[in-house]
């Protein structure tokens, strides 16, 4: 399993000589990345003899002057074939790249390149680490799900005491083991996301809509794939990017999406239904732009309930994870949809808060089952999928899933 080590400049770059070593001994195929600053410590060739590996430093590389185009494949190479990036040390310099996304030079570029897990160990003098401006970066990245292995206390090189100092090589090394661990819990297992919002046309140009962007199915769809699953996504319209490896089935109305669930939930050991769905759909669909001529009555009919149909097809050991959105007695509410869909599980979100929800980039919610109502607090879509994942999983082992 591949990891890259990014090495940024400080005096603590000499410890990452360390690192690579505990990473090795742990059966990981290690990867060096430096800034050019950490050559100023440490030279790469410490790296390279260590981990047998080219070290890069430069975004182009002295000797592939003459051919760009393939010292640019070979980079994005690195990124894409990681499993994990841990910057260690971490300066100020090199987190505030990361939050801001700056990318000129190999290490920040790598960071917004790669889909794989992140960890940063940070490292650097006490008032700078007690910077606002340092402590608002490091915020930013928690939000996007990046793992700080916080310094800590001690003598620190500027001759100053206090944190700052690059924690111990194994926490390190667990904070890394802890990532790669977590990503293969899902291995062998097909998940089936539905996510989007659903459309019902009323002519040609008009439609009924609802507020879902897609990004709390598709944070799903990521964290499951980040898991080792196999992904099958099928999604209403969004301006979303679908994360690399999931198989995409693009659908417009709720009888699509009805169609495409009940034609592959056979393939799934997992069901999430994110997908916000329309619940009514006109009886009657104008083949032509409809006229403005006056007050307009339009009579709707109800559309088919995807997750109780589901629920009542499941296979034994098939596990269906509906969503609530709720504006008022949200947990109630979604626990009356649990008993009369029949799910095994639903996530119930209060969609008339302030920041989580539609369209944001966060969201609280509760995970109820007919035995449990466990509080998941306002997090990253990100962080709270994996969350959702780690609860799916303790419903039931992956050995009593059916087979494949
Ligand atoms: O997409 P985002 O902007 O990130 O927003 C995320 C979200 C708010 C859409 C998401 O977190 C969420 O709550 N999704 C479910 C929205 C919804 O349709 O809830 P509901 O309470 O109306 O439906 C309950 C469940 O039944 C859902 O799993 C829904 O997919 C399903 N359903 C609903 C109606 C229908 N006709 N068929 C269904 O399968």
């Amino acid at each position: 399993m591949k990891v890259t080590v990014g090495v940024s400049g400080g005096i603590a770059a000499y410890k990452a000589a360390e690192l690579v070593r505990a990473l090795q001994r742990q059966a990981l195929d290690v990867h060096v990345v430096m800034t050019e600053a950490a050559t100023k410590f440490v030279q790469p060739l410490t790296f390279a003899s260590l981990t047998g590996h080219k070290v890069i430093t430069h975004m182009w590389s002295a000797e592939d002057n003459s051919d760009n185009l393939s010292s640019a494949i070979e980079h994005i190479d690195a990124a894409q074939t990681t499993e994990a990036l841990v910057v260690a040390p971490a300066t100020a310099d090199i987190l505030a790249k990361f939050a801001h996304g700056l990318a000129d030079d190999f290490l920040s570029t790598l960071y917004l390149a790669t889909t794989a897990p992140v960890i940063v160990a940070p490292a650097m003098n006490v008032n700078m680490w007690n910077h606002p401006a340092t402590q608002a970066n490091l915020e930013t990245l928690g939000q996007r799900n990046v793992t700080i292995v916080p310094p800590g206390d001690g003598y620190l090189a500027c001759g100053m005491q206090g944190s700052g100092r690059m924690t111990e090589i194994p926490a390190i090394v667990e904070a890394v083991l802890g990532v790669l661990n977590h990503r293969n819990d899902l291995q062998g297992q097909t998940v089936l996301i539905t996510a989007g919002g659903t459309r019902e046309a009323l002519d040609p140009v008009r439609f009924l809509g609802n507020r879902s962007s897609g990004k709390m199915g598709y944070a799903l769809a990521e964290a499951a794939e980040r898991r080792g699953a196999r992904v099958i996504l099928i999604s209403a319209p969004t301006a979303l990017r679908p994360p690399a490896n999931c198989e995409l089935v693009p659908v417009v109305t709720t009888g699509e999406m009805r169609d495409a669930v009940l034609r592959r939930m056979d393939e799934a050991n997992i069901i999430i239904k994110a997908a916000a769905v329309a619940d009514y759909r006109p009886r009657i669909k104008s083949d032509q732009k409809m006229k403005r001529t006056g007050p307009l009555t339009v009579e709707f009919e109800p559309t088919e309930d995807i997750l109780s149909e589901v629920a009542a097809r499941k296979h034994p050991g098939q596990l269906i994870i509906g969503f609530a959105a709720e504006t008022e007695n949200v947990v109630a509410h979604g626990r009356d949809k649990l008993l009369r869909k029949g799910a095994d599980a639903i996530v119930v979100n209060d969609v008339s808060r302030e920041g989580v929800g539609f369209d944001s980039d966060r969201n609280a919610a509760t995970f109820l089952t007919p035995h449990i109502a466990l509080d998941l607090q306002e997090m990253s879509k990100r962080q709270l999928a994996d969350r959702i994942f780690e609860e799916i999983l303790t419903l039931r082992r992956p050995q009593s899933l059916v087979a494949e």
